[in-house]
């Protein structure tokens, strides 16, 4: 609340004509009203504020530079997928976990102190989110047929990302996906609505969620029906199929 009206209960000290007339009184109902009417005035601005967000793509470029740290530069991951993608991702998907990660919904230690209100509040909750969602990675580097400095190649490398083929059976992977996964996860694993997709993610990274979702650590509809009965092949061969299909 707007601390700077609790002076309106001090002491009002009016002097016309060097006559001393204290109004106090008076002045403590005025005052009463307007920091009423102040205070009403401030809700409701600061909720329309809330309701008309604006993207601020200069703050989410810094906020992105602590997500970096971990996650890369352009989302794109790391330590083996350790750190997921982050890059392109539905922006509505991205908010949301984010979300669960802020109220300890989804427990995962690393982001903790990241999403702490003070440290993510709302708006640069979605600006982050629209940011990252925006980015989008490429499978391939770029034909070499222009000349690049070192520093470009860098950069350009650090914005593709190839998942590694995964050991199992590419086809059986492919008839679980079909039967069960791609009604919401899409075809060719390209995300569908509030399914991201699970394509160009990490193998290690969807293996530790599925196994989440099975010990009930993370919430997945319909786990029970699907991936309580995968066996260890089934999951090897669901991530070979999916790691081709950024190839
Ligand atoms: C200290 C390292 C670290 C930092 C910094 C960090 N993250 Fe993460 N983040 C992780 C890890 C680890 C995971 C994987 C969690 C898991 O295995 O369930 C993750 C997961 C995520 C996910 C879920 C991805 C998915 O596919 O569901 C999102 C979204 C995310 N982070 C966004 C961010 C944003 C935005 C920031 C910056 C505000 C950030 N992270 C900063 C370590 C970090
Ligand atoms: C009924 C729709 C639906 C079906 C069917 C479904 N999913 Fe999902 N899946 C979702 C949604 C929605 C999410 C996002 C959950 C959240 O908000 O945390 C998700 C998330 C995931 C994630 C986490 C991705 C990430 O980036 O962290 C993995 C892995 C996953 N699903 C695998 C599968 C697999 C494998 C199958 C088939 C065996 C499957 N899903 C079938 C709806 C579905």
């Amino acid at each position: 609340m707007p601390m700077f009206y609790g002076a309106a209960g001090g002491h009002m000290v009016f002097r016309p004509l060097g006559k001393t007339v204290c109004i106090e009184r008076d002045l403590m109902v005025a005052f009463g009203l307007r920091s009423l009417l102040v205070m009403t005035l401030a809700l409701w601005s600061w909720g329309a504020v809330a309701a008309e967000w604006e993207y601020d793509e200069q703050n989410a470029g810094y906020i992105n530079m602590v997500c970096a740290g971990c996650h890369g530069e352009y989302g794109q991951g790391g330590g083996g997928g350790e750190y997921p993608r982050i890059a392109g991702l539905p922006e509505a998907y991205i908010a949301a976990q984010l979300r669960l990660f802020k109220d300890q919904k989804r427990v995962n230690l690393p982001m903790i102190p990241f999403t702490k209100e003070r440290e993510l509040p709302e708006p640069d909750l979605r600006d982050i989110s629209r940011y990252l969602s925006g980015i989008q990675l490429r499978n391939q580097f770029p034909p070499t047929d222009t000349v690049m400095d070192g520093l470009e190649r860098l950069k350009q490398a650090k914005q593709v990302v190839q998942i590694p083929r995964y050991e199992g059976d590419i086809d059986a992977g492919k008839g679980i996906y079909r039967a069960d996964c791609r009604e919401c996860h899409g075809n060719d694993g390209m995300g569908k609505k509030d399914a991201p997709q699970l394509a160009g993610q990490f193998s290690g990274y969807l293996l530790k969620q599925m196994k989440e979702f099975v010990a009930g650590r993370r919430k997945h509809e319909y786990t029970e029906e699907m991936f309580s009965d995968l066996t260890d092949e089934d999951y090897a061969n669901l991530l070979a199929y999916l790691s081709i299909l950024d190839d």
